[in-house]
């Protein structure tokens, strides 16, 4: 029988598979060779296991699918999906290079213009597959590809969705995706659209810049509810030759809610473009270009383990019925088994995210900041504010003179019966 992992030296119906390049959540993918066409191809193998699992074949074929659709210089094209004694696989262009995490791992932070260029070419690629109601729903730098010719290509349109079609999928409440690009709406299992792209895309910037992931954290879980509910250290505060503009415009791209992030891809590639002209004719000009500033709100006094969520006790519900959630949703998630279970081999889970009880500035790192309304927002505040407002609201009370009245009107009453009697 057939292993995904041991198809060295093995033909695949016209395909010659020639060494594996590397292995992912679902499978390996190889090196092949075409032998019709002579050419150099890449295959994605589904593993086994996955492969009598017809909810992860179907989203497997998807991902042939929805990619093929999409005909753009920088996604990765599709050249066939087939399989072969119960092994399902996707015939796509070799990619020559590196991923993006790969780069970052062993080169460190990128120059943050070009970084700025990267992002700015992938969102213009997905703006086509939005267009084209396709949602990527995994984007992270591991799936950003950059081409030894420069090119950056995105790989993986795996856990893409059609979001005209409903499936069920994201209904259900299955987890897909790596917990630390992963928008708040897919952490809770909510029906993501394309802003969640908006959201990862942000994360994956920011790992650009610094790189560091904006959320870590003891376990999945940890990681998720960081994403719900904390606010990342600013990319300018870990690398200083991130311009603060960039650093909001990064931030706007995470906001919690998708309401506020930008409202599609165009306008993320609007704006870059906008601070990379500016970039280029003036400095001081790209400040003018970046969204109204976004000031992280403080930390909160929960760690994020979903444990002790919430202030009053209604919050503290609410708090728990959502990690509550979440863990269902993790357990239920199929691709969870390396990464999400095993945990992230090369790092673990920590986190350069300020905690609570971890209240202090840190030296060189930390500057005050303000616990109002964000600036920006005209004084409204935020639909953070308002949950945080209550949660703070919460069960009014008791007055402690109120029992002692009660004893009081008590030792009254029993004066007034004895007296009563007496008579
Ligand atoms: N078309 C391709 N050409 C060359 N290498 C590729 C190609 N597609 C993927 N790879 C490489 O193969 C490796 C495994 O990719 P895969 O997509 O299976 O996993 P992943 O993206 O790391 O994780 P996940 O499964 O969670 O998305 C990665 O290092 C990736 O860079
Ligand atoms: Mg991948």
């Amino acid at each position: 029988m057939l292993r995904e992992d041991q198809l060295a030296g093995v033909e695949l119906n016209g395909y010659l598979c020639e060494q594996p390049v590397g292995r992912g959540g679902m499978g390996v993918v190889y090196r092949a060779k075409d032998l019709k066409l002579g050419r150099t191809v890449a295959i994605k193998v589904l593993a086994r296991a996955f492969s009598s699992d017809e909810k992860q074949v179907g989203r497997f074929k998807r991902e042939g699918k929805a990619a093929a659709r999409l005909n753009h210089p920088n996604v990765a094209t599709i050249h066939n999906i087939d399989d072969l004694e119960g092994l399902h696989y996707i015939i796509m262009e070799f990619l020559e290079g590196r991923n993006l995490e790969a780069v970052v791992e062993s080169d460190g932070p990128l120059d943050p213009r070009e970084a700025a260029r990267f992002v700015a070419r992938v969102a213009e690629a997905l703006h086509v597959a939005h267009q084209a109601k396709v949602v990527h729903r995994d984007i992270k730098p591991a799936n950003l590809f950059l081409t030894n010719a420069g090119e950056i290509k995105i790989t993986d349109f795996g856990l893409a969705r059609d979001y005209g079609a409903d499936d069920g999928l994201t209904r259900t409440g299955q987890i897909v995706g790596t917990p630390h690009f992963m928008s708040p709406e897919q952490g809770e299992g909510k029906q993501v659209d394309a802003r969640s792209d908006i959201y990862s895309l942000g994360c994956s910037f920011y790992f650009l810049l610094t790189g560091k992931k904006p959320f870590e954290g003891d376990s999945p879980i940890a990681v998720m509810v960081a994403h719900i509910r904390e606010q990342p250290v600013l990319p300018h505060e870990i690398n200083p030759k991130v311009p603060p503009a960039m650093s909001q415009v990064v931030l706007k791209m995470m906001a919690k809610t998708p309401e506020e992030r930008y409202p599609t891809m165009a306008e993320v590639v609007r704006i870059l473009g906008r601070m990379e002209e500016s970039n280029a004719a003036e400095p001081e000009q790209a400040k003018k270009c970046a969204p109204e500033p976004v000031r992280p709100e403080p930390a909160r006094a929960e760690p994020a383990t979903g444990r002790g969520l919430g202030g009053s006790r209604t919050g503290r519900n609410k708090g728990l019925e959502r990690a509550r959630a979440i863990q269902e949703t993790v357990q239920k998630s199929t691709r969870a088994t390396p990464d999400m279970e095993g945990g992230d081999r090369r790092e673990g889970w920590r986190s350069p995210t300020r905690r609570m009880g971890e209240s202090g500035p840190r030296a060189g790192v930390d500057r005050p900041r303000t616990t109002g309304p964000r600036s920006g927002a005209g004084g409204e505040p935020s639909s953070y504010h308002k949950r945080k407002g209550s949660r703070e609201a919460g069960p009014k009370r008791m007055n402690p003179l109120v029992p002692i009245a009660i004893v009081i009107g008590f030792v009254a009453l029993a004066l007034v019966v004895v007296l009563l009697m007496m008579k």
